[in-house]
């Protein structure tokens, strides 16, 4: 499994501020979508072009394109949502597959209750987008969904990892690329990160 942890200062900065405990859930949702953005910027580095002649102010002219993938964002609900916008705003017309899951808070095991996934999955590259990355099981859960629908092609973009569930994830899916704005020290015994964000879900919604 590629795992990179993103350094750029702008990463490090924003993440920096979404640790503090008094921050509001409007400053929390600003800045989940924008280290979202940058983190999109990132893993899409790689991104093959291909050139095309177009009809340019002057004549003829050779441009780059992106090259035939389609792409689908995917968010695990509730908090991917919080993440998704910034994905979007690189590409506007990716379409989007959600999946619904929760952690069962006492046992920490991950609880799948909703999925729509677009068509063609097989010829898209996803990109997996959820704030949190703790023991791993809720990304697992949805990535082998994704692959059990013929999902060939997966980047997955996490806000704070845990080296459990990086661990976990790199056991379950070693051909996945995973970019990160921190790969934090590890889980509490709740199965929270450390430092961490603390729940993420309910400061990007207000929840709690
Ligand atoms: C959080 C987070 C991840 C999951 C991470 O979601 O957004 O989906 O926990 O934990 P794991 O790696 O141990 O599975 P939560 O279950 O709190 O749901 P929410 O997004 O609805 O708040
Ligand atoms: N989910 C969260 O929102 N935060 C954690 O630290 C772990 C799981």
């Amino acid at each position: 499994m590629k795992v990179v942890e993103v350094k750029h200062p702008l990463v490090r900065h924003k993440l920096g501020l979404m640790r503090a405990a008094d921050i509001s859930t409007k400053r929390f949702r600003e800045l989940a979508t924008e280290v979202g953005s940058l983190l999109t910027y990132e893993a899409t580095a790689d991104l093959e072009l291909e050139q095309k002649t177009i009809d340019g102010w002057n004549g003829d002219v050779t441009v780059d394109q992106i090259k035939g993938k389609k792409v689908t964002v995917v968010p695990i609900l509730r908090a991917g949502l919080g993440m998704m916008d910034g994905v979007l705003e690189h590409m506007p017309s990716a379409r989007v597959s959600v999946v619904g899951i929760y952690r069962d808070e006492d046992t920490l095991e991950a609880i799948p209750y909703f999925e729509k996934i677009v068509h063609s999955i097989d010829e898209r590259l996803a990109i997996v987008v959820d704030p949190m990355l703790a023991t791993g099981g809720s990304m697992i859960a949805t990535l082998d969904l994704l692959v059990a629908k013929g999902c060939k092609h997966i980047k997955v973009l996490v806000l704070v990892a845990a080296p459990e569930g990086l661990k976990a994830l790199e056991e379950a899916h070693p051909n996945i690329e995973l970019y990160t704005a921190s790969i934090d020290e590890r889980l509490d015994e709740k199965g929270y990160i450390v430092p961490g964000l603390g729940d993420a879900g309910d400061k990007i919604f207000g929840t709690k």
